[in-house]
């Protein structure tokens, strides 16, 4: 993953901890509105993917023990991890476009309850992605993948060539020489492998999307809706489909894109036709960026819109990350994909412990708030919830009674002690195991292998025929607190 070149070594303080009473009195533990429902307390465990599921994209025994894990610490809500709106084959993504998978997603919303004795809200986070490329061997890059155009000719001074000498010739080639002869696009390809962009509308699968979309996601969220869940929340951040509609960068010129109107239409298209199907009682809600981090990427100027619009739709929640684009990410190595978490961007989405002046901690705080305040100003008064770094009682407080979000996530923090809520409740966060930002768990992710953390996945691995990953070497969930 790409650091800060300041590195500067933070270390987590989650300062001091409440007693019981001072819990109970704080506004973490108490509840909150949020669509026709209530959230019993402002604490949230955002989306997590952690490579549990199979190349079905099914519901297995380790997902389900994953979500009952963290209901077992009863956080206000949970969100389950990311989950494809198509039933396409997605590695080990779990899914939802189907209504086989109804059953499988029904044993999570179970877990979830029995753990948490009916506590925890549970919505789940539906996505589209676009199709994308391993970075290809260059062999195999010129002698099949690509295209051999005018273009090449030309810029070869090759009219006479027959096809394979030009891509035998290309073989040969340094890298700046490449750069005259390759577009842009060539050369992504074969440096980082293939990927669709909304604005390639000259693909008939690109150019349908703002046709199918809001089907897909309509379904899928239906399929939420008879699994038993309590909402759904929409993906649009990231490197993902729905992000780059909304994006700067998306020039399409049939309506969707352009201006930040155009950009946000698909979006707004999509809500609308998911409540239409599920009705004004089942919380409805999206994920979004309050800035890109990139270079040309949205700016809290086009958010501060985006969070209007949406809250004028009549969104439920607003639930707030930061970066994790493609754009800049680190070039793979042959044979693997790019990885949208691994340039400037990733690391605001996921801050490290090594890191600048500014540090881990609440770096999406102020963004968060400036989107609120537009939210507000424009008249809505639905939750906005942050992510990003928190991991103490003092700074989640302060977050929430001065007014700059309306529930804390927390995801690294609630994957390192997923009882956080319960200790901090109960006048016991001296036993909260703190998060120390290593990205321990983010580089297992990168991988797309299980996710555990670091701080206690060798721990008591003999204990109770403990489940654990296929090597035998890390347990699957955290220790029980006792
Ligand atoms: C292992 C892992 C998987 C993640 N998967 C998702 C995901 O599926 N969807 C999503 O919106 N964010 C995902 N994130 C980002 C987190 O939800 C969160 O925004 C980010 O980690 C910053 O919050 P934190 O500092 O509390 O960890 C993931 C993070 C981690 C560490
Ligand atoms: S591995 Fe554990 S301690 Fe390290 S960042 Fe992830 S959750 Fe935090």
């Amino acid at each position: 993953m790409w650091k800060p070149t300041e590195r500067i070594k933070h270390h987590p303080n989650p300062g001091r901890w409440p007693s019981a009473e001072e819990a109970d009195e704080s506004l973490l533990f108490q509840p909150i509105k949020i669509g026709k429902t209530i959230l019993e307390e402002r604490s949230w465990v955002p989306a997590m993917v952690p490579w549990r599921s199979n190349e079905e994209g099914l519901v297995t025994d380790e997902v389900i023990e994953w979500y009952r894990r963290f209901a077992e610490g009863r956080p206000g809500a949970i969100v389950v991890e990311a989950t494809g709106i198509r039933d396409i084959p997605s590695g080990p993504l779990l899914r939802i476009g189907h209504d086989r998978y109804i059953d499988g997603l029904k044993k999570i919303v179970d877990a979830v309850r029995d753990a948490s004795g009916g506590k925890t809200k549970l919505f789940i986070q539906i996505i589209d992605f676009l199709a994308m490329n391993r970075r290809p061997d260059p062999i195999k890059y010129f002698k099949r993948h690509l295209k051999v155009t005018e273009n090449h000719r030309v810029a070869l001074k090759a009219e006479s060539w027959s096809e394979d000498e030009i891509r035998d010739h290309l073989l040969l080639l340094a890298d700046e020489e490449l750069s005259g002869v390759l577009s842009i696009r060539e050369l992504e390809s074969l440096n980082l492998g293939h990927r669709d962009r909304v604005t390639d509308t000259e693909l008939q699968r690109i150019n349908e999307l703002p046709e199918i979309l809001p089907q897909l996601f309509s379904d899928a969220a239906k399929r939420a809706k008879d699994a038993g869940f309590d909402g759904v929340e929409l993906h649009y951040a990231h490197a993902y489909t729905m992000a780059s509609f909304l994006s700067v960068r998306n020039t399409r010129a049939d309506g969707y894109g352009g201006n930040k109107e155009n950009r946000a239409r698909l979006p707004l298209e999509v809500y609308k036709a998911v409540r239409e199907r599920v009705g004004d009682n089942f919380i409805l809600g999206c994920r979004f960026l309050s800035e890109d981090c990139i270079e040309n990427g949205n700016t809290l100027e086009d958010t501060c819109y985006f969070g209007e619009q949406f809250a004028s739709a009549g969104m439920d929640f607003i639930s707030l990350s930061r970066g994790g684009k493609f754009e800049d990410a680190l070039q793979p190595k042959v044979g693997a994909a790019v990885y949208p978490y691994t340039g400037p961007s990733g690391y605001e989405c996921m801050p490290q412990f090594m890191s600048d002046k500014k540090g881990p901690y609440g770096r999406n705080v102020e963004p968060a708030n400036e989107i609120r305040k537009s939210i507000r100003n424009a008249g809505y008064d639905i939750p906005v919830i942050v992510a990003g770094g928190i991991h103490g009682y003092e700074q989640a407080e302060e977050i929430l009674t001065s007014g700059k979000a309306d529930i804390i996530a927390m995801a690294r923090q609630s994957l390192a002690d997923p009882d956080w809520f319960r200790k901090v409740r109960k006048g016991r966060g001296k036993e909260v195991r703190v998060c120390k930002y290593t990205n321990y768990c983010e580089g297992l992710d990168q991988k797309h292998k299980v996710v555990t953390c670091q701080l206690w996945d060798r721990s008591d691995l003999d204990i109770d025929n403990v489940p654990k990953t296929l090597d035998g070497k890390r347990r699957l969930t955290a220790p029980k607190w006792k």
